[in-house]
């Protein structure tokens, strides 16, 4: 049993949950996940490690369904049945001289470990973090302590640049010489970043395909990369966003919408 130490609401629909598991802690790196589930009966769902402390685990939930439901009611003292990490592989952390990262959404969360690593690594960090509207923006005073330049975008304009992030990165990107691109969001903001970026930068992205096992036994997160068959799990969540064949995984992610879940409970 895995027990919720804190919870706190970040923004519109977006909360926070601080779980004792020292074992994960002790081992997690940027870009690694989680698989967990709610109780014997409920569904594995994958969460990013969006930051840890010795003996605990932060997660960043946007609910969005049946399981971020149910974990949007959980309150501190509650407790978790399962949760298996960290999964994946570590995000690749070097001194690659400025890096520009581009965090839309619930992306905002995933990316802040890796620009901490990347900063920790002495490059100089652009960090563009977009919202639909200030009321969806959280941890901004996270990333002020180490950007060394921060863009603010929000669709309706009510905080920062009216408008989506790539605008913002297409800006910086003219302006500035980038040695890394790392873009964490919606599949089709991904998209959009990977296709200004290509030919002038590396850019990496991190996939959200439907996982099962997070193990690369079920087949459920696969994607296509560089006409290859890949295994988010296993041998991602982060690809080259150049090789990434982005409509292939937003066709695979709505593969289960038209089916109406029927529930053991
Ligand atoms: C490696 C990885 C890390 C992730 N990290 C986070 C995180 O830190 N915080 C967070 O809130 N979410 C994260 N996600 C997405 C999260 O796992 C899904 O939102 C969650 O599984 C949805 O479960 P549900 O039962 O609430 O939704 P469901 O009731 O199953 O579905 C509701 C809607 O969500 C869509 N959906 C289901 N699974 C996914 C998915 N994997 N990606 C995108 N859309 C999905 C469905 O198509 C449907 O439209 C991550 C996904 C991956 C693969
Ligand atoms: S989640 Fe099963 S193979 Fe990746």
């Amino acid at each position: 049993m895995f027990k919720i130490l804190q919870k706190k609401k970040l923004a519109e629909n977006t909360f926070m949950l601080e779980v004792s598991a020292r074992k994960i802690a002790d081992k997690a790196k940027p870009g690694q996940f989680i698989i967990l589930r709610i109780d014997e009966k409920g569904e594995r769902i994958p969460l990013t490690i969006a930051d840890k402390k010795k003996n605990s685990i932060i997660l960043v939930i946007l609910n969005v369904g049946h399981t971020t439901g149910r974990l949007s009611k959980l309150k501190k003292g509650d407790t978790l049945s399962d949760l298996i990490g960290p999964l994946g592989n570590s995000s690749e952390l070097d001194k690659f001289g400025t890096v520009c990262l581009v965090a839309g959404g619930l992306g905002i969360a995933p990316i802040y470990p890796i620009a901490k690593a990347l900063k920790e690594k002495d490059n100089k960090i652009i960090v563009i973090l977009g919202a639909k509207t200030r009321k969806h923006l959280f941890w901004e005073d996270k990333f002020i302590k180490i950007a060394n330049k921060l863009i603010i975008c929000t669709e309706d304009g009510s905080k920062g640049t009216k408008g989506f992030v790539t605008k913002a990165f297409e800006a910086v990107i003219r302006k500035e010489k980038l040695n890394r691109v790392i873009c964490i969001g919606p599949p089709v903001m991904m998209k959009a970043v990977a296709h200004i970026s290509k030919q002038r930068v590396k850019t990496i992205v991190s996939l959200n395909s439907i996982m099962v096992d997070g193990i690369g036994m079920c087949g459920s997160c696969r994607v296509k990369v560089d006409g290859k068959i890949k295994f988010a799990c296993v041998d991602g969540p982060e690809f080259d966003a150049h090789k990434v064949e982005f409509d292939n995984l937003m066709q695979r992610n709505t593969r289960y919408d038209k089916i109406k879940h029927k529930r053991c409970y």
